[in-house]
């Protein structure tokens, strides 16, 4: 049974709260929410790419209280920091998405809900209250499921669609079957269809060959912006600024996906040439710092996204965890902007960083 425990927690770093959620989680719910594919070369690699790059702070530069809010999309954020889509909250807390999303709304921060979440987009946008949300798809095989999830989620609110596009293939995540964990009995799908002409449709289940055809499908069927999520090559974001794509959202699924593919924060200066501040980014795989949100910053991003350690947070006091865990992010970047002597999230730049040099 996943905990159902709804508390105020002391979150010290986001990197205590994988070995503290392992505690209180099934192995099964544990092992599918921290793994990664194949050898977790990409999963690990996320985390590392960051030691490559070091912030040169400016003293003296008379910051007083930094301020951390920002924009995008139309969306006000107290933070640069949203909470990225992941399917089934249930593994990680009995409450489901909902204290996700409470708690996400709680920290001012952006609520992304999956398209394979445990609960309906309605359920989920009726815990985030007036918090900003966004729905994240997977395109199914029928467009007509496709038009109705859309249709559901442009009627409960979410303001931006996200087309994952980098899970037309399960990736090959080998923990359970190591194991010998058995996977719990089914949580449920909160989105199945309602239309019965739909019936049997499951949306777990993609289209394999998706193209730029569904990311307009997308557009013309919300009326609402797409941001396109999995891009890791300039090629592929200059060709979304290209086919008008609300925004390039760079993810390697958490190192999930397909292994060896880059660490995200090692691909994000390319992608930004190639975007040319024409669309916002979002960059997320391995954030758990301030420095780090800091360094995506500084290196292009827009905003930044975080997964896993919003599950942990969760998982051990529901919407307080979570909450807990943006507040946490949210006071390391502070420290960071104060430290490194910027005012404001648009003040940090790419002169605020430097390759490390190693001896
Ligand atoms: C995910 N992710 C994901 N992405 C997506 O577009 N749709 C989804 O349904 C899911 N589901 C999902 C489940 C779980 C348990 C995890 C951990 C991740 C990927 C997610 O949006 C994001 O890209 C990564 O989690 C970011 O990496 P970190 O912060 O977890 O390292």
């Amino acid at each position: 049974m996943a905990p159902s425990s709804e508390q105020k927690i002391n979150v010290i770093s986001l990197r205590d709260l994988e070995r503290q959620a392992e505690k209180v989680l099934p192995p099964f719910g544990f092992h599918f929410i921290a793994g990664g594919s194949g050898d977790e070369w990409t999963l690990r690699e996320n985390e590392a790419a960051f030691d490559r790059v070091v912030i040169e702070p400016r003293f003296l530069s008379g910051v007083k209280v930094p301020d951390t809010t920002t924009t995008i999309l139309g969306a006000k954020l107290a933070l640069p920091v949203l909470a990225a889509p992941m399917g089934m909250h249930g593994f990680a807390h009995a409450g489901k998405e909902a204290g996700t999303a409470k708690g996400t709304a709680a920290a001012g921060a952006l609520y992304v809900t999956p398209s394979v979440s445990n609960l309906s987009v309605e359920d989920i946008a009726a815990a985030n209250g007036t918090g900003a949300r966004w729905f994240q798809i997977y395109f199914p095989e029928d467009p007509g499921y496709a038009r109705e999830q859309l249709q559901r989620a442009k009627a409960a609110g979410y303001t931006a669609i996200v087309l994952t596009v980098d899970a037309t293939s399960f990736g090959n995540r080998e923990r359970a079957a190591r194991l010998g964990l058995k996977p719990p009995p089914h949580l449920g799908f909160g989105n199945m269809p309602k239309s019965p002409a739909l019936a049997g449709q499951n949306p777990d289940l993609q289209k394999k060959d998706l193209t730029f055809a569904d990311v307009a499908f997308c557009q013309k069927e919300s009326g609402l912006p797409v941001l396109v999520k999995g891009v890791l090559t300039p090629g592929l974001a200059a060709e979304c600024v290209k086919q008008g794509c609300a925004g390039v959202w760079v993810s390697n699924h958490g190192g999930r996906q397909l292994d060896h593919s880059p660490a995200t924060f090692a691909v994000l200066p390319k992608i930004a040439d190639a975007v040319g501040g024409k669309i916002p980014i979002v960059v997320d795989s391995g954030i758990r710092r301030g420095q780090d949100v800091f360094r995506c910053l500084a290196l292009g991003a827009s905003v930044v996204g975080i997964g896993r350690p919003l599950l942990y947070g969760l998982a051990l006091g529901g919407a307080q965890g979570v909450e807990a865990v943006f507040q946490r992010l949210k006071a390391e970047l502070v420290m960071t902007m104060q430290l490194a002597g910027t005012a404001s999230v648009d003040k940090i730049t790419a002169d605020y960083v430097a390759p490390a040099v190693r001896s």
